[in-house]
Order: structure tokens, then C-alpha cells, then sequence
């Protein structure tokens, strides 16, 4: 079977750099663009993080720089959770790699519009980069699969009470890209907090190669839960969707971004006004995750006893 042919649209961030790894060394998948954006950390730091994980992955996959602040608020990182640099825990070797000089939007649509079968997009950063797209080139919409994004949630946030870090951090994009019309899959928080990793399977990764020791030291100092308690690698989820839809459990649902005031960047389904035939459902929503097939699955990943 021909792999699927993929662009990431990400702001690496340890969560996404295992997605990355991941999607890159899996056959089933072929990763044409690594698309960076800030959200985690300045769009500089993406950058060179998406650098760095091509460049210890050996893999001939473009990295173009995309868009360091959203559409209308100020980006609020958060090293607190990423540390500085965006995946501190790690001493990568020097980069000798550059990203493409273009901008990562006009990348995207020259990529898409060339592309003899039509490109899913991974959205697991804001949805900056993927907006200003869709607004200046609209005929790329045609030519998308489908759109793969962590983020936002059905229950609860992880920045405040009710908003995601991505969604909230670009609010106004996230309306556009969930309005576009373009398929769309949502990895929200109430299926990416219950697919977790524990210290046995981190150390299992660790112990299977490069790659894997690497993802396990940034683990050691990523602030997304805990190996004790479950790391919670949310973009990882985007990548085992793709591979494995049958361990999700998902339902169409109509999906709004509360844009301005105090909710702002929470993804609201209004299931009444559907159910009252008043909305109509926009949005491919996973509902529930197997997590301990997920788990299997991610270390498999590594390990080898899952297919690749
Ligand atoms: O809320 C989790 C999401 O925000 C992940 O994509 C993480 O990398 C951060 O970007
Ligand atoms: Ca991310």
C-alpha cells in the first residue's frame, strides 16, 4: 500500500517531536514538510527543533519557517512545560541544516497544488500557519485529505478551565480552519490525556536506539503529566489516528471556537442545537481512545512488535 502522504504543521515541542519520529520512521506515512510555527516556544526555537529532528533522523524532509505570532493575540508560550529551548533534555549534535528560504505558507500550497494525490495536514501547534493559507490560496482547500489537528477538547482545558494550549493560543485561526469546509479530524484533550505513557515504556524506548534514548531524555524534562503518573504525549495521538483509526471511537459533531472573551480558545459542541436540527455537525471528533492499545502501540513503535 502506498504510504499517506503527510505535511506537519508544528511547533516541536516534545509532545510533537514524538510524533515526528514516529510518523518519519513509520512506512505507512510519507512526511513531506515539516511546517513550523511558535506556539511552544518562539518560532525560531520550532524551527531549529525541526531541524534537529530531521537531522538526527537522517531524513530528507524539508523544514520551513511559518508564522511566529497569531492571527490577532499575543502568543503565550510555554517553556515552563517544553523548557527553553522548546525540547531541553537533550544535547543534540550541531545542526548543518537550513530551513527552505520561503515562508512555510507559500511551501504548503506549492506542495499541495503539485502533489499527484491529495496531502493530509497534521496540525499539532496552532492553526496560524493553516489559516493564512486557506485565506490566500483557497483552491488549496480541494486538494487536502483531510485535516489531522490536536487540539482543543470536550471537557475541560489545559491553559485555563475550558481552552486547549493550541486552540487558545490562536483562537481566530482555529474558527477559520474548523469553518473551512475542509474535512477535519479532532484529537482533543479528552482522548490525548487518557493516551498516556508510563516509566516502563519510556525505558523500554530508551533502551531500543538512538532515536529512542532521545525521546526519552526530553520525556524526563517535558511537564506534560508525569512518567509516574502518565505523560501525556497529545500530538503522538495525531500520529496513532492515522495508523490506527479502529482505536478510536468517533462521532460527528458540530464544533465552534469561542473566539473573544473570557472563553475564548474553548471549543464548544452545541449537541442540542444539532439535535434540534439547528446546527449542522462540522467536525470528525474522536470521542474515546483504547488507551492501552495506544500505549502498546507507541512503544511498539520502537520496540518493533507493532507493524511499521
Ligand atoms: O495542548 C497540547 C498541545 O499544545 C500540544 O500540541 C503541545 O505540543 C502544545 O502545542
Ligand atoms: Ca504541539
Amino acid at each position: 500500500m502506498k504510504p499517506r502522504p503527510i505535511i506537519f504543521d508544528t511547533d516541536p515541542g516534545i509532545d510533537d517531536a514524538a510524533a515526528i519520529v514516529i510518523a518519519v520512521r513509520n512506512k505507512n506515512l510519507d512526511v513531506k514538510l515539516l511546517s513550523t510555527v511558535g506556539a511552544n516556544v518562539e518560532v525560531e526555537k520550532t524551527t531549529m527543533n525541526a531541524l534537529r529532528l530531521t537531522e538526527l533522523l537522517e531524513a530528507d524532509i524539508p523544514v520551513a519557517k511559518g508564522c511566529g505570532e497569531p492571527l490577532l493575540k499575543k502568543l503565550e508560550p510555554c517553556p515552563e512545560i517544553h523548557g527553553v529551548t522548546g525540547m531541553d533534555g537533550y544535547d543534540f549534535p550541531p545542526v548543518t541544516r537550513k530551513p527552505l528560504d520561503r515562508h512555510s505558507v507559500e511551501v504548503m500550497r506549492e506542495m499541495i497544488m503539485e502533489s499527484e494525490e491529495p496531502i493530509t495536514l497534521v496540525v499539532i501547534g496552532t492553526h496560524t500557519n493553516i489559516a493564512i493559507l486557506f485565506r490566500m490560496y483557497p483552491e488549496v482547500k480541494e486538494r487536502i485529505a483531510e485535516i489531522v489537528t490536536m487540539g482543543g477538547g470536550l471537557s475541560g482545558g489545559n491553559t485555563n478551565s475550558t481552552a486547549e494550549f493550541n486552540i487558545y493560543n490562536d483562537p481566530h485561526a482555529a474558527a477559520a480552519v474548523f469553518g473551512s469546509g475542509v474535512p477535519i479530524t479532532m484529537l482533543g484533550l479528552n482522548v490525548t490525556n487518557k493516551a498516556v505513557i508510563y516509566r516502563e515504556d519510556a525505558e523500554k524506548i530508551d533502551a531500543s536506539g538512538k532515536e529512542g534514548h532521545m525521546l526519552y531524555s526530553l520525556f524526563e524534562h517535558y511537564r506534560g503529566g508525569t512518567l509516574d503518573a502518565g505523560l501525556k504525549i497529545h500530538d503522538a495521538v495525531a500520529v496513532a489516528y492515522m495508523l490506527h483509526p479502529e482505536m478510536f471511537t468517533t462521532e460527528m459533531l458540530s464544533v465552534e471556537i469561542a473566539t473573544e472573551g473570557v472563553a475564548a480558545g474553548t471549543t464548544v459542541s452545541d449537541f442540542r442545537a444539532v439535535q434540534r436540527g439547528e446546527k449542522t455537525p462540522n467536525v470528525n471528533v474522536c470521542v474515546d481512545v483504547d488507551a492501552e492499545k495506544f500505549r502498546q502501540w507507541f512503544v511498539g513503535e520502537f520496540c518493533g512488535q507493532t507493524e511499521r
